[in-house]
């Protein structure tokens, strides 16, 4: 049979956007629950979604609500988040640009948590931090050497660099007449401009589960 994999996938998106009806669509049957109420805080969701993809990879979604709690997500999941779900209410044209600076917002608190990790790193591996008192009374030479040093850790965050983890963009709402198409979409939240490569955006239907599986495929393609 498929060998079955884990895949922590965090789901975001302004409040309203439709995550909690998509988390719901992709459970199981028996889970389901029939009145979805706002999320306060945030909820930690296993998927089995077993039955649901090809793949066999499970889906662990973070359910996410309220502002300003990015840094801290990041800091106790960042070694087991493979991917992330953005959800975009395709109607709320007003807040799209709020969902672009809350990207914005979730990728750089990504970033300071990657940067705050190899710098621990580099102090395991016995480097000296840049910019230390000490290096500033020594001489030109010492400089020289911890210039070089600092070179060859940047080339190696690179290639062990997590920046590319897939984001998938669910344009949900889909079915309502003022949802704004994908085209637009994309642009308003500047995905062209992403240091990530790896994006799509689906237009999803959340009732129906219109377009969910299609863009739940995307990403497990992506992971696989
Ligand atoms: P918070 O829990 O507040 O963060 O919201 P959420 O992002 O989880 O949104 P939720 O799933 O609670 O959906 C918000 C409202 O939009 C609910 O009334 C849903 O029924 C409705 N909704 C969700 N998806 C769709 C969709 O694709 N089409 C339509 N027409 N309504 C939707």
């Amino acid at each position: 049979g498929l060998k079955r994999r884990e895949a922590n996938v965090l789901v975001v998106g302004l409040d309203n956007s439709g995550k909690s009806t998509i988390l719901n669509y992709l459970k199981r049957k028996e889970d389901q629950v029939e009145e979805i109420v706002p999320t306060v805080g945030y909820t930690v969701e296993r998927l089995s979604g077993i039955e649901r993809n090809r793949s066999g990879i499970a889906l662990t979604a973070f359910d996410m609500s309220g502002q300003g709690r990015y840094r801290n997500l990041w800091e106790h999941y960042y070694d087991s988040v493979e991917g992330i779900i953005f959800v975009v209410d395709s109607t709320d044209a007003l807040r799209l640009v709020v969902a672009r600076d809350e990207l914005e917002m979730l990728l750089k608190h990504q970033q300071v948590v990657l940067d705050n990790k190899s710098r621990m790193n580099d102090k395991q591996n016995g480097v000296h931090d840049d910019g230390h008192d000490e290096s500033n009374k020594n001489g030109p030479n010492h400089e020289d050497l911890s210039t070089d040093m600092n070179q060859s850790i940047n080339n190696d965050r690179s290639t062990s660099s997590k920046q590319d983890i897939p984001i998938l963009f669910f344009a949900n709402k889909m079915d309502l007449k003022e949802a704004l198409p994908t085209v637009k979409i994309s642009q308003t939240l500047g995905l062209h401009q992403l240091p990530h490569k790896q994006w799509h955006v689906q237009s999803s239907n959340a009732l129906t589960g219109d377009g969910v599986q299609e863009g739940i495929d995307w990403l497990l393609v992506q992971l696989a």
